[in-house]
């Protein structure tokens, strides 16, 4: 296909290998369970899982069950934790792909010490609490009866204690900070019944870069790894670049005559005579349309601005008095040899998260990756 017309993403797998380096001199330790839930937050699962593993990752986070078999077809051999809800139909199909389940109540541990009981196999679980997400986990007073499961059952192959930040990713950290104390108390009850986690984690992105780790020996990284920030609250000392490099092609253009009004609605006119480039991206390739606002592309070193509604499949750009070539790429985020726009930008103006951004990019959008 030509590769000039339609949107295309090039993942540079290097920047992902540098802020996965980035981020352990950060933290001085080599322990990290790398999110590629999502489809690695829409950078590509199985392209980030291979390399980082060959880098020397050895640990990984999916959400679904799919997810993990997907990654273990593609010959991904590391530990892979699944984050979703369990549900008995998991069990055989975890250990089957040696994947690790989420227990994250007190019948799902009673459902699967029942089945590892009659067919003498555990699959490998975490077990994990909910101290103020209120998403998925053990409430903390179900902590001894969970606990008192796994004492009085040898079969069981748990393996990680964890729980989830809130907040650890905005400026006030108190509410982060008493979800840590509450942690500990289950910690310490684990100690009680005498049993040996061999992971603990807690942390995302904003802890990594507002909380200390030294309770935790597994530390899961999702959003810094892509190269960018989770909030714009965090301290930005981390070396990071972005992973994605999101862009399209300018079709046409033409000079139009002051007041020229563009695209639907009519709400974007031009300030005077202007050459107005098409650009064969959408929303629905991932373009988030409320940027059309105050949003801009990048192209040779500028930024120009967009043009009126983003449009399903296109969007215009005023490059004023500067003569585009059709054929040419904009930029619309990530960064190249002469344009650089973050998601964080993006995210900031319209309000939503780079989470969000990144997980949008679907649609007709080519994938390229480069090492
Ligand atoms: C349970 C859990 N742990 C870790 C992460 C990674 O978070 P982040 O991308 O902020 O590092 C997520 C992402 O949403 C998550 O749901």
């Amino acid at each position: 296909m030509d590769k000039t017309i339609g949107p295309s993403v090039v993942i540079h797998i290097n920047r992902l290998i540098k802020n996965y380096d980035q981020i352990k001199k950060k933290l001085s330790r080599s322990n990290l369970m790398i999110v590629v839930k999502a489809n690695a937050y829409g950078h590509g699962g199985i392209a980030c899982a291979n390399a980082l593993e060959k880098h020397g990752c050895k640990s990984f986070a999916v959400f679904s069950i799919s997810e993990g078999i997907q990654l273990r077809d593609a010959g991904i051999t590391s530990d892979i934790l699944i984050f979703s809800k369990f549900n008995n139909s998991y069990l055989e199909l975890a250990i089957k792909h040696n994947l690790i389940l989420n227990i994250s109540n007190i019948k799902d541990l009673i459902d699967l010490k029942e089945f590892s009981k009659k067919n003498k196999k555990s699959p490998r679980f975490h077990m994990k609490f909910d101290t103020g997400m209120t998403r998925l986990g053990l409430n903390i007073d179900e902590a001894d009866e969970a606990f008192k499961i796994l004492s009085k059952n040898n079969e069981l192959k748990y393996e990680g204690l964890y729980s989830h930040f809130a907040t650890a990713d905005e400026g006030d950290l108190s509410f982060a900070y008493k979800q840590v104390e509450k942690f500990k108390d289950i910690l310490n009850k684990a100690e009680l019944f005498g049993l040996q986690f061999k992971t603990i984690h807690f942390s995302n992105s904003g802890a990594v870069l507002n909380i200390d780790q030294k309770d935790f020996n597994l530390i899961r990284v999702g959003m810094l790894i892509y190269g960018a920030y989770p909030s714009n609250e965090v301290p930005k000392d981390i070396d990071l670049q972005p992973v994605m490099e999101f862009k399209a092609p300018i079709v046409e253009v033409r000079r139009v005559d002051k007041g020229t009004q563009i695209s639907y609605g009519g709400v974007y006119k031009t300030e005077k005579e202007s050459n107005i480039g098409v650009v064969q991206c959408g929303f629905a390739d991932g373009i988030p349309r409320p940027w059309y606002k105050n949003g801009f592309v990048g192209y040779k070193g500028k930024n120009y601005k967009i043009a009126g509604r983003i449009c399903m499949d296109q969007f215009m750009v005023n490059f004023e008095d500067d003569v585009p070539s059709q054929g040419d790429e904009v930029l619309i985020f990530g960064s190249n040899d002469y344009n650089s726009i973050s998601m964080e930008t993006i995210a900031e103006e319209i309000e939503s998260t780079p989470y969000v951004i990144a997980t949008g990019i679907n649609g007709r959008t080519e994938f390229f990756y480069q090492n």
